[in-house]
């Protein structure tokens, strides 16, 4: 009988295509996917770093797990991703009965990591310093069979004062523009119908590569591809956001009115300290051009509370540029201080209520903007993709608009994969109903 495996995922959609991949190399190497962890022979835990309670939690699973072994000793664990790579040997100090660990650069060698596992009965790891083997490279198995997430580039050479993403990322490395594109047309040959592209800053895409391809090129070509019919790209920076994108985003049917473009504050005194070289009214002025130059363009954001530093009337001002930028969704979060970063020795963190009160202050004011949006909507008609019937209520399907809006309409007649027409009926702040005509 095969093995069988189960993966469990945190963090961004970057981890997200790397655990499809990790999935595609132990299903090449004769395993299953299980049911649940409990039943599984390989339970894989992919892990980020961005936020400390990450951290806490991964500890807290891998006790738990600790359990599931000693009523089980044949059972293997390994861990993966950005949070190992930033503890790498702290991992199996920390939590010895860890089979495998291996770091963000490593992914191409888990099976030869569980492998000398075996062999040598200790456990193995490997934590490189530079990418041998593109993740896109290995075989993939994607949860979606409609969807895929295809990577344009791995790392970041930005130097945000908060972000550990550099340290367990790496320098950008870009995938050259043939390469991303032969993918693409397998895997619209295969049934896909939506990619969505990944990098860590999608407009530096290129730049290190021979001829210097563009991103605004690379969303051009993507639009010739026959078959295809949503593109969409997660995330730019504002500061290299350049015209050219705006412009081919413009003129391509297939990609998506939607961007997801990061504020983190809206005080350019912060800004300047996060190194975040655009300012307030900059970001602003690339929000109204996009929007003029895309009608209906929906615009998505992420928002650091409590940054180092950050005083009330910096505070006032991020509510004051999230008022006039009136973003359809914001994910905002506590400023959480990592190892490696500038901003984690500054002086001035800010103390805990006084972030839990802005936070709360924030939210509240993003959710009246978002159903405001939602609002709107009421009585235009979309074309909406068919994702599966809602996981609340069977009796009705998730469809999502290209605007990246989830619009929940009765499941009578539809099934996955199928374009429709809905017509919204009803708002709320993080979805929308609607009915079919
Ligand atoms: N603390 C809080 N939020 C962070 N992010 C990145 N680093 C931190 C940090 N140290 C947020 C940013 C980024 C998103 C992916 O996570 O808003 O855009
Ligand atoms: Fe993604 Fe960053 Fe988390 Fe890594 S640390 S999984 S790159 S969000």
């Amino acid at each position: 009988m095969s093995k069988t495996y189960f993966i469990r995922t945190h963090g961004c959609q970057m981890n997200e295509h790397d655990s499809e991949r990790i999935a595609g190399m132990l299903e090449q190497n004769g395993y299953a996917l299980a049911s649940s962890p409990e039943t599984a022979d390989l339970v894989l835990f992919n892990t980020c770093a961005i936020r400390e309670n990450a951290d806490n939690r991964l500890y807290g699973t891998l006790g738990h797990m600790k359990a599931l072994k000693e009523e089980r000793p044949e059972l293997r664990i390994a861990v993966g991703g950005c949070q190992v790579q930033k503890d790498k040997a702290l991992v199996l100090e920390k939590a010895p009965w860890v089979d495998v660990a291996f770091g963000t650069f490593s992914v191409a060698e888990l099976p030869a990591l569980l492998q000398r596992r075996e062999e040598t009965g200790v456990p193995a790891f490997e934590f490189a310093e530079q990418t041998e083997t593109f993740p896109s490279a290995l075989p993939s198995r994607r949860e979606d069979p409609f969807h895929a997430w295809v990577s344009v580039s791995v790392g970041c050479d930005n130097s945000c004062t908060f972000c550990i993403v550099p340290f367990v990322r790496g320098r950008q490395v870009s995938r050259r523009m043939g390469e991303i594109l032969d993918e693409v047309r397998a895997l619209v040959d295969d049934g896909v119908v939506e990619v969505t592209l990944l990098g860590q800053n999608v407009n530096t895409y290129g730049r290190d590569l021979d001829g210097k391809p563009l991103f605004a090129e690379l969303l051009r070509a993507l639009d010739g591809i026959d078959g295809l019919r949503r593109v969409r790209f997660t995330s730019p920076h504002p500061h290299d956001f350049t015209p050219d994108v705006i412009d081919a985003m413009a003129s391509s049917p297939t990609v998506c009115e939607h961007i997801h473009f990061p504020l983190q504050s809206g005080s350019d005194a912060v800004l300047r300290r996060m190194r975040r070289s655009y300012r307030a009214e900059r970001y602003l002025s690339w929000l109204e051009q996009m929007r003029d130059a895309i009608p209906g363009l929906a615009v998505s954001t992420d928002i650091i509370v409590g940054f180092p530093g950050e005083t009330d009337d910096d505070f006032e001002d991020t509510m004051r540029v999230v008022e006039r930028a009136r973003f359809d969704s914001a994910y905002t979060f506590r400023y959480s201080t990592r190892p490696n970063t500038e901003a984690g020795s500054m002086p001035d963190q800010v103390p805990e209520h006084v972030v839990a009160e802005r936070f709360q202050r924030l939210v509240e004011l993003q959710e009246a903007i978002s159903l405001q949006r939602n609002k709107a909507m009421r009585g235009e008609t979309f074309e909406v993709f068919v994702e599966g019937p809602s996981r609340k209520d069977p009796s009705r399907m998730t469809t999502r608009t290209r605007t990246n809006k989830i619009v929940h309409v009765p499941a009578d007649g539809l099934s996955a994969g199928m374009f429709v027409r809905a017509r919204i009926t009803g708002a709320h702040p993080h979805h929308l109903d609607g009915e079919l005509v």
